[in-house]
Formats: C-alpha cells, sequence, structure tokens
C-alpha cells in the first residue's frame, strides 16, 4: 500500500511536495516544433495530483510548460507552480524584470506567482544582483509568493542571503553521479535554512532498470535532451562502464527492498541533509511513471544500502566545480555541450570609456580607478558596495568575494582575466585578515602565496567602515 507522499515546509506557507513533477520535457517533446494542446496535456497531469504530487516546477524558456501548469492549477487549486525566470546575460533593468514576470503571470493564468527562481549567468557582473532586488521589490507589491533561485553556487547563495534576499530554494543538480550539493552548498542551506530542490536525480532516466546492462548510447538526438545532458555528466564521471557499476549496486539495494532503480536513486537524494524535494521530470501524455515513484514513499534505506551505493559512487570521478558551474564554465553539461541555446553573448559587466590614460570604466560603475594602458591595468579600492547597498551583510568572506567579483567584472570590462593578476592588496582588520587572504588566494590563483606580490596594510580600514575589506589590483595582459 503506498503511503502518502511526504511534504515538505519550504517557508511560511509554503510546502511543496518532496516530489515535484518537473516540465522541462514538454520543451523536448515540442523540440520538433509542433506545441502540446494544453489543456489535453493538463488533464494528462491530473492523476499526478490525485495521487498527492501537488508541485509541478517550470520555467520561461520550457516551451508550453508554463501554460499547461497554469491549466493544471485552474482545474486543480491545491496545484503549486514553481517557475523560473532565466534571462540573458546583462538584463538588469526593473522594467525587463517586470515585463519576465508579467509574462510568467499570464502564462500560468493568476496574479501572484507562487514561487519565482532565479537563474544568474555571470557572477562578475553585478546586474544578477540588481534583478534580484527588483524581484524583492516586485515581490513586496504581492505579485510574487516567494523567491528561489537556480544553479547558484555555494558562495553566491550565501552572498543573495547575507544581502538580504530572502531566498527559500536553490535548484541543483544531485544525483548518485553528482554530489556537489554535499560539501559547501548543503552548509549555506542549513545555516540560512533554504531548501535544495534537486533535479537530474534520474540523469534523464539513465539511472532506471531499462539501462541496467545496456550498451553506451550515443549522445546525439536519439536521446532525449535530459538524457543527452546527463551522458556529459556520465562522461566526466568516468564513462559508461564505472555508471554501469552505479546501476548495479542501485539494482542490489532495489532487490532488498523491493523496489525499482529509479526508486534507490531517487530515494537517495530524498535522505540527504538540505534536500527539500526532488524535481521527477514528466513528458505529458506519454511513458507515466506515476505507480512507480508512489513508491518512494514506502521505504527508506538502511546502512548496509547506504554503503554499498556509497562503494559505487567511490569509483566515480567527481563533477568538476560547485553546483551550477556547468552553466558558467566548460565543461558545459547542457544537452548540446555549450550555451547556444541559451544565452547570445556575454556583454562587458562594466561600460567601457575612452580617456588620456588609456580605457577606463565608466564613473557610474563605482571604482576610484579601473584604467588600462597598453598591456597593464590598475584597479583600486574596490569595496563590497553595488549602487550604494553594502554587499554580503557584515560577514567579511562574502564581502570578499564581492569584492572579488567586481574585480572580476571589471578585468572583463577592460579585456583580462584573473588570471592576469600580478599584484593584489587588501585592506582589512587584523582579525580578518586570514579569512581575506584565504579567498584571495583561492580566487586569484596566478597571486599563489609563494609569490611575495600578496600584501595587507594592518589597520588599514577604519573600525567605523561598514565594509571589512577594500582590494586594489595589478594585471598585465
Ligand atoms: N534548473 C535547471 O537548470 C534544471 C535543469 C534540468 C532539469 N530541471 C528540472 O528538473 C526536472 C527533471 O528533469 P531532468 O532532466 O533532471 O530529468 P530526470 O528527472 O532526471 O529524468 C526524467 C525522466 O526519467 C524517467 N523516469 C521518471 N520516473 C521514472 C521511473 N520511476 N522509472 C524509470 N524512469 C523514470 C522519465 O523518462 P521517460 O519519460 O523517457 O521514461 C523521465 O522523463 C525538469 O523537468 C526541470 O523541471 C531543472
Amino acid at each position: 500500500m503506498n503511503r502518502a507522499v511526504d511534504r515538505a515546509r519550504l517557508a511560511s506557507g509554503l510546502e511543496t511536495s518532496r516530489v515535484l513533477t518537473g516540465l522541462w520535457q514538454v520543451a523536448d517533446q515540442e523540440r520538433a516544433g509542433a506545441t502540446l494542446e494544453t489543456e489535453r496535456a493538463a488533464r494528462a497531469l491530473e492523476p499526478v495530483v490525485d495521487a498527492g504530487f501537488t508541485t509541478f516546477d517550470v520555467a520561461d524558456h520550457y516551451g508550453s510548460a508554463e501554460l499547461i501548469a497554469g491549466a493544471l492549477r485552474k482545474r486543480r487549486p491545491e496545484v503549486r507552480v514553481f517557475t523560473k525566470w532565466v534571462p540573458e546575460p546583462g538584463v538588469s533593468s526593473r522594467g525587463d524584470v517586470e515585463a519576465a514576470v508579467r509574462l510568467s503571470l499570464d502564462r500560468i493564468g493568476t496574479d501572484r506567482l507562487d514561487v519565482l527562481q532565479f537563474h544568474a549567468w555571470s557572477y562578475p557582473d553585478p546586474g544578477w544582483l540588481d534583478c534580484l532586488f527588483h524581484l524583492l521589490e516586485i515581490r513586496s507589491e504581492g505579485r510574487i509568493g516567494h523567491l528561489g533561485v537556480t544553479n547558484f553556487d555555494a558562495v553566491h547563495l550565501d552572498l543573495a542571503l547575507r544581502s538580504g534576499i530572502p531566498l527559500v530554494s536553490n535548484q541543483v543538480c544531485y544525483s548518485l553521479v553528482d554530489r556537489r550539493p554535499a560539501g559547501a552548498m548543503t552548509e549555506v542551506c542549513r545555516t540560512h535554512g533554504v531548501g535544495l530542490l534537486a533535479y537530474g536525480s534520474l540523469s534523464g532516466g539513465l539511472l532506471s532498470d531499462r539501462w541496467l546492462g545496456a550498451a553506451e548510447p550515443p549522445i546525439d538526438e536519439s536521446l532525449t535532451w535530459s538524457q543527452m545532458k546527463y551522458r556529459r555528466f556520465i562522461d566526466q564521471a568516468g564513462g559508461w562502464d564505472r555508471f554501469q557499476a552505479v546501476l548495479r549496486a542501485a539494482r542490489r539495494v532495489a532487490d532488498r527492498c523491493g523496489v525499482s532503480i529509479a526508486n534507490v536513486a531517487v530515494r537517495y537524494v530524498l535522505e540527504q541533509p538540505a534536500v527539500a524535494g526532488v524535481i521527477v521530470g514528466a513528458r505529458p501524455g506519454e511513458r507515466s511513471h506515476l505507480e512507480d515513484n508512489l513508491r518512494l514513499f514506502d521505504f527508506t534505506l538502511d546502512e548496509q544500502s547506504r554503503a554499498e551505493l556509497a562503494g559505487a559512487q567511490a569509483t566515480l570521478d567527481p563533477i568538476p566545480g560547485d553546483c551550477g558551474d556547468e552553466y558558467r564554465r566548460p565543461p558545459y553539461l547542457t544537452a548540446s555541450g555549450d550555451l547556444h541555446h541559451h544565452v547570445t553573448h556575454f556583454p562587458a559587466p562594466y561600460a567601457v570609456r575612452d580617456t588620456e590614460r588609456g580605457v577606463e570604466l565608466d564613473p557610474e560603475a563605482g571604482f576610484p580607478e579601473a584604467v588600462r594602458t597598453g598591456n597593464e591595468i590598475r584597479i583600486s579600492g574596490v569595496t563590497p558596495t553595488h549602487r550604494g547597498r553594502l554587499i554580503g551583510g557584515n560577514d567579511v568572506r562574502a564581502q570578499t568575494h564581492f569584492a572579488l567579483d567586481r574585480v572580476e567584472g571589471a578585468l572583463q570590462s577592460l579585456d583580462a582575466e584573473t588570471t592576469d593578476v600580478t599584484k593584489v592588496t587588501a585592506r582589512s582588520r587584523e582579525e580578518d585578515w586570514p579569512v581575506v587572504k584565504a579567498v584571495l588566494l583561492k580566487r586569484l590563483a596566478s597571486v599563489g602565496p609563494d609569490s611575495r606580490v600578496l600584501d595587507h596594510y594592518p589597520g588599514g580600514l577604519r573600525a567605523v567602515t561598514r565594509h571589512r575589506v577594500e582590494v586594489d589590483v595589478e594585471a598585465r595582459t
């Protein structure tokens, strides 16, 4: 007998079924150009709601998904729709944000979005913070119930929260193959009470009995977009043979529990700390896995099962970087293996103008000095502030990260990279210096601990300053 679908509380007044139904797959169903019939697709999802899976994950760019979820919500008021806004890089005006929210409200057919999840392509471009602050205002006006993010890394989730943006969730890839959220991300979520919404937990269906012992499929259009994406994760993790060892381990666990490999894969993620829910993709009107997915709430993984899965996972290579890096830097672990489906170009984070000194950032960018003369660059007086706001709260680590985001954005705007940095000088209070130094060394790899160019002026910041760090950088290209 199936137990009821478990639920999790994400915030006051906001619950989610612990398994959410994801509708990115709708875009895949529509990839040849024909759109799904909205009402028919919504009707096909009603049994999912009947079973207790009442939360749906959609996005502005998932084909007809917002329309379908909206139609379903009209039929079944208990349905909650978590949508996303994935703007082009560089978008940051209040008008842009208003227009995006209006579009989702119209498509879902509501005057208040249950949850809006924001995606940031580039942290060196402070436009991502502008977008979040605009969204916060729109939320205070009542058109958004709650704000979440998607594919944020641990540093920037922490930074946004400490800057006063009350995020309820971060949606990230989390699976037997991809354990990146288990580290710093889990810590940040626990510190701030944020819930992780996991996707990719079935690797597009590859983590299921259907693929146990099967030959390696090529990454081409014979696969779904989702499978193309996660085949790239499997390659990163060491390839198909090692993936098969994970499937075999999951099968042994599944045999003991009397469930499917897919059940073991999702259950594993559901039981990880900070995970509020797992988003399982569905193709309305096509194959249904409803009965099988209901078994998720009939069993738990015991110590032996966890050890067996951990043993197989230990043979995999870790997916590089932090959560969401697959959308920010190579290797791009997307369906196409690059960003061309999502992004046309990355504008310079700050406007540049010609002066007699060379090229420098526009005064509005808020840098006392950010100048390029020939191949020499000087950036000075960088503080963790943006448009007069202190970013990172009173936390020196978050503040230093944001100051370095600004440095990175200035370097990009002046056609340079952080690897071009030859000297960095930071001012902080004595007691903050170990944290500041650790962040500087981590972020500015070319300024190694032995290079003797890292410098610090103890006591250089007055105790009354709200910012706890200030950075100067020299670079050569
Ligand atoms: N924020 C982001 O960047 C991001 C990225 C990706 C996904 N997502 C979200 O996460 C959702 C999930 O997408 P995903 O790509 O990660 O896919 P997924 O959930 O890992 O895989 C979904 C596929 O697994 C198969 N499946 C489901 N239940 C099963 C079961 N019990 N047994 C066997 N197979 C089963 C189905 O394949 P068949 O239909 O082929 O049988 C289904 O289409 C998306 O719809 C979207 O909402 C978000």
